[in-house]
Order: structure tokens, then C-alpha cells, then sequence
């Protein structure tokens, strides 16, 4: 009998929970989720699992407050952290560097117990600063850069496509491109390669309205902090599932993901939003491609910022 795929997502807030909702509903494996909250995760977990003969799944679900559970994972996706909020009396929103100090801790924490019961598995990391805790999980797992990857590049796409579908009035489906580079500000958008379905899109949109949609997807995920009073989730749960989805069913996938490079794009050990192909095995292939000077020159940014989070980390320094 063959074994079903077994998903741990640690943090059983709104993204893990949202994705753990999403994993089922895609019958993608078994899923463990797991908070440090008494009852949460167990609760949520049960609250799904009671919905699965309405919803039609065949996937166990269950939340624990422990790693016990988690053994044999094939994929383990971290959201635990604190997450970025609005302070209810400056109204000024918790910057993602600001979050480095405590969720390296929690970060840290939580990969040294899956790592050690799940040696095999690809790990995800969600968490913020995303780059800076992507760098926490490579060195506090020791896994091989392949199997520890970064989720932000596939959510702010998301973001980026569906700003055109509205302004263009066509389906999302036949919106192509990618946004690389860091989570935020940083974000590299590529409208000169964006195409919609196949046309390119600097022929069907002015450059100011291109340029207002990438304003708008750079500053996303504080126009969803301005609203809610809290991080969005809807939207990052699924960006995970699409990588989640990849590696199980091995589907090869070409994701922008953060990266750990070896001299890709010139950079060695920083953890950058490149398109990758997701598979089994992670990250299978980083895929180099062509950027012009300004794209190369906004990648350097996203990189320098990279750089600035990692040096607070307790890691030996990366090389570039
Ligand atoms: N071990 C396990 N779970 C933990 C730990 C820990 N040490 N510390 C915190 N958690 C749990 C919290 O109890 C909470 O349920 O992590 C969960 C985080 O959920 P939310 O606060 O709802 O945050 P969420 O919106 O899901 O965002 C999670 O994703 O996008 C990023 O910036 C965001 O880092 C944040 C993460």
C-alpha cells in the first residue's frame, strides 16, 4: 500500500491554518499542525477534520503541541512567529527587520525539532523577515540548500498578477510573469516580461499604469495591514500550498522562491527571490536568466537588504 505525503505546518494561525485548509482541499497528504498554544492546534485540526466528509477529503489532520507527530514529514512548512501589526496608538506597522530578534528565536527553535524527525523533508519558510529567517532555518536544520526554501516571491506575484487581471479585465490564468527579489520594497517586478497570454504586456497597458500596479504590489502587504489591522492570509496560504503542491506531486513547477545562491545571478550565500523549479527534491534548478541592467541594479537592492538582516544573524557572514 502506498504511503500517503505527510505535511507538518508549524503555527496554526491564520497562514497556517489557512494553509493546512488548502492542503486537504487539494488532498495533498496528511497534515500535522502543530502551535505552541495549549488546545489550538488540536482544535483547529479537529474543526477541519470534521469538515472532511462535507468537503470530501480523505486526509487526516491532526495538531499537536509537540514534534512527536511530525516524524517522516515530507514537507514542513514554518509559519511561527510574531507576525506584523499595527500598533493601536502610533497606527505605525511593526517593519518586518524589527521582527528579526524574536522570531529568529522561534525560527531557530522550531527547525531544530523538525529537522531532527524529519531529516528527509523539504522545509518552507514563511515566517518574517522571510530572508533573514530562510538563512535561520538553512543553518539551524544543516539540510543541503535544496530542501530549505522561502516562501514571497509566488504570493507577491499573485498580488502583481491579479492587479493586471482587474486593470486589463482578463482572466488571471492567462497573466505570465514573475516578481523576483526580496519580500517588500525590494521586490523586482519584470513588466517586461510579463505577457498576457503571450502578448506582451508594455503593448497592452500604459507605463504609468504599470508602474502604479507594481507601486501598489510592492506596498501589498501593508494595504492588507492597513485594512485588517493584521497580516493578510489568505493570499500567502495559498502562495505556500502552490509550493507545497510542487514538491509532493512533483510537478516541476517554475516558482519565484527565495533561494539560497551559489553563484547564481553572482551572489554566494544569500538567500534571494529567484525562479526555481520545485520538485521532490526542493529547489531542483535555479533558472538564470537574462536581466537588464536596471532589473540587475534592483536586484543588488533586494540583495543588499538581504545582507543588512543576515549580518544581525549569529552565522558566519555570507561571501557576497
Ligand atoms: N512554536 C510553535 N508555534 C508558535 C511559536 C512556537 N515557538 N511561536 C508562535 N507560534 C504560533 C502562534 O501561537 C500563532 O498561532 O505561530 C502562529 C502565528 O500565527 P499568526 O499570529 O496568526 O500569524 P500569521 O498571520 O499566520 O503569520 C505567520 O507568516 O507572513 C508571515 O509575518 C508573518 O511571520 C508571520 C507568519
Amino acid at each position: 500500500m502506498s504511503r500517503r505525503n505527510k505535511i507538518t505546518i508549524v503555527g496554526a494561525g491564520n497562514v497556517g491554518a489557512t494553509a493546512a485548509h488548502w492542503a486537504v482541499q487539494k488532498h495533498l497528504g496528511d497534515v500535522v499542525l502543530v502551535d505552541i498554544v495549549p488546545g489550538f492546534p488540536q482544535g483547529k485540526a479537529l474543526d477541519l477534520a470534521e469538515s472532511s466528509p462535507v468537503m470530501g477529503f480523505d486526509c487526516k489532520v491532526v495538531g499537536s503541541n509537540g514534534y512527536d507527530e511530525t516524524a517522516g514529514s515530507d514537507v514542513v512548512v514554518i509559519t511561527a512567529g510574531v507576525p506584523r501589526k499595527k500598533d493601536p496608538v502610533t497606527g505605525k506597522f511593526t517593519s518586518r527587520d524589527e521582527l528579526v530578534e524574536i522570531n529568529r528565536k522561534i525560527v531557530g527553535a522550531v527547525t531544530r525539532e523538525v529537522a531532527s524527525r524529519s531529516p528527509d523533508a523539504v522545509l518552507i519558510c514563511v515566517s518574517n523577515p522571510l530572508d533573514a529567517m530562510c538563512h535561520v532555518m538553512f543553518e539551524e536544520s544543516g539540510f543541503p540548500r535544496e530542501r530549505v526554501i522561502g516562501m514571497a516571491g509566488v504570493l507577491d506575484t499573485a498580488r502583481y498578477k491579479y492587479f493586471l487581471s482587474e486593470a486589463l479585465g482578463v482572466s488571471v490564468d492567462d497573466i505570465h510573469g514573475m516578481v523576483l527579489g526580496g519580500h517588500g520594497d525590494t521586490m523586482v517586478p519584470l513588466p517586461s516580461r510579463t505577457s498576457i497570454a503571450g502578448i506582451p504586456l508594455t503593448e497592452l497597458l500604459a507605463k504609468d499604469k504599470i508602474d502604479a500596479i507594481i507601486e501598489r504590489t510592492r506596498k501589498g502587504g501593508g494595504e492588507i495591514v492597513g485594512l485588517l489591522g493584521y497580516s493578510g492570509y489568505y493570499a500567502p496560504a495559498a502562495a505556500t500550498i502552490a509550493m507545497v503542491e510542487s514538491v509532493v506531486r512533483d510537478r516541476k513547477r517554475v516558482l519565484p522562491c527565495a533561494a539560497l545562491l551559489k553563484g547564481e545571478y553572482g551572489y554566494d550565500g544569500l538567500y534571494i527571490g529567484v525562479p526555481c523549479v520545485i520538485g521532490k527534491g526542493g529547489v531542483e534548478r535555479v533558472i538564470e536568466m537574462q536581466l537588464s541592467a536596471e532589473e540587475k541594479g534592483m536586484l543588488e537592492i533586494s540583495a543588499a537588504a538581504v545582507r543588512e538582516l543576515v549580518a544581525i544573524l549569529p552565522y558566519n557572514k555570507p561571501a557576497t
